[in-house]
């Protein structure tokens, strides 16, 4: 009998012992020896749990404790389940976590003392769908030329509610709250946090990068305005919030931000909660992983799967990769990288202001693709709606800078930017 000790037991903990208990036969027969939830801990031993195992409010009594073989750390933060986790590996136990906040700091320190020692983190991205286990596994054979992918459950919620029925910001933000969805604190959702915390381990396991949340573009749904959907799809495209990591020539770009790409795409038409990456392997060609990003039972049903693979026996280096012999790429700065981008302005309606505004494009080195004049509210007012062939993220930035110094143009200046 193999006994896992759980250190936390909210949603996603309570689902996992419920599922070892309720499946425990087929998890048993698929792993080769039965798998028992044997403790947990929590801060308040007083609210009432959903599911019937031993609880402790002691991490640490949890780790030392000869009872549990395998520790699963579903806490969320950073550095208590660093400590904790770290402990864990020292004594040679063992560790299954779905914390994408703790890797997105630690994976390489952590990887580092874990050694031979299992450290398996299946739930980390993307919940229910796994993820991990086909780029660490299933496509070793290929060099990895791009990972897109919707990877906040939340926010592709919250994005379709506003977008086919309408709701405001607020209610639908609460409606995920309480299906469970959101982070404790939902600005690591709206932020584009949660989504990049998942790029970051993806973008070690496929590149070899190690690079933190402070060295890549994270940018969220905050400033995402109905008209800006209504005017994407003018221009043949959806809005939703991605991860990128992709080869270039000059290393791997890396981000996270609302992006417009093309309607009749796959990842388009994901909806609600579902998260969906798309992979794209040298030999393999495109490859689409789509399933639930959060919730209970779905996280709960890959922090398993990592349960039952070091119970088999399965390990390979934690990240991927054998040490020192990562892809040798490097992360571009994000002033490097290129895109092509929509832009929002309200300007003057009068004769020379599109001149003006497309000169100071072209003098920042930006060539326009396509243009659209909307009315505004205001009588004297009209909307510049552009897109833009490919330029840098420095050059649309100082363009942008140089946009709202001009007189005839109000001070807001929206961009969102369009991957095809
Ligand atoms: N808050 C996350 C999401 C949960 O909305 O996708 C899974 O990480």
């Amino acid at each position: 009998m193999v006994k896992v000790g759980i250190l936390g037991v909210g949603t996603v903990g309570e689902s996992v012992a419920k599922i070892l208990l309720e499946n425990a036969d087929i998890i048993e027969a698929r792993a080769g020896r039965k798998i028992v939830p044997v403790l947990g801990v929590v801060r308040d031993l007083s609210k009432k749990r959903n599911v019937d195992i031993p609880l402790t409010d002691d991490p640490m009594a949890l780790i030392e404790s000869a009872e549990v073989d395998i520790v699963v750390e579903l806490m969320g933060g950073v550095e208590e389940p660093y400590r904790l986790v770290r402990k864990a590996l020292k004594e040679k136990k063992p560790v299954v976590t779905a914390n994408k906040a703790l890797l997105a700091y630690h994976r390489y320190e952590l990887q580092e003392i874990a050694g031979e020692t299992p450290l398996f983190y299946e739930a980390s991205v993307a919940g229910g769908i796994p993820i991990i286990g086909a780029l660490r596994n299933g496509l070793s054979a290929n060099h990895i030329e791009s990972i897109k992918g919707i990877m906040n459950g939340t926010c592709n919620y919250m994005l379709t509610k506003m977008i086919r029925e309408g709701v405001e910001y607020e209610r639908v933000l609460r409606e995920a709250q309480e299906l469970g969805y959101a982070e404790a604190d939902p600005t690591f959702d709206v932020g584009g946090y949660d989504a990049a915390h998942k790029l970051l381990i993806l973008g070690s396991i496929a590149y070899g990068i190690d690079a933190k949340p402070e060295d890549i573009i994270i940018e969220g749904i905050e400033n995402i305005s109905p008209t800006d959907v209504e005017f994407a799809r003018e221009f043949g495209y959806e809005i939703k919030l991605l991860g990128i990591a992709k080869k270039v020539e000059e290393g791997v770009e890396m981000r996270v931000h609302a992006t417009m790409i093309p309607a009749e795409s796959m990842i388009a038409k994901v909806d609600g909660v579902m998260n969906a990456v798309s992979v794209v392997g040298d030999r393999v060609g495109e490859t689409m992983f789509y399933g639930p990003g959060a919730g209970g039972d779905a996280t709960a049903s890959a922090v398993i799967a990592d349960i039952v693979e070091i119970v088999r026996g399965n390990s390979g280096p934690m990240l991927g990769y054998k040490k020192g012999l990562e892809s040798g790429l490097h992360l571009v700065p994000p002033s490097k990288i290129r895109s092509q981008y929509y832009l929002k302005l309200k300007v003057i309606d009068r004769p020379g202001v599109l001149a003006a505004v497309t000169s100071t494009l072209g003098e920042h080195g930006i060539s326009v693709e396509s243009m659209l004049q909307k009315p505004s509210r205001l009588a004297d007012r009209v909307r510049l709606l552009f897109t833009t062939h490919r330029c840098r993220e420095s050059e649309m930035k100082g363009a942008i800078e140089a946009l709202k110094r001009l007189d005839v143009v109000d001070d807001s200046v929206t961009m969102i930017r369009i991957e095809k």
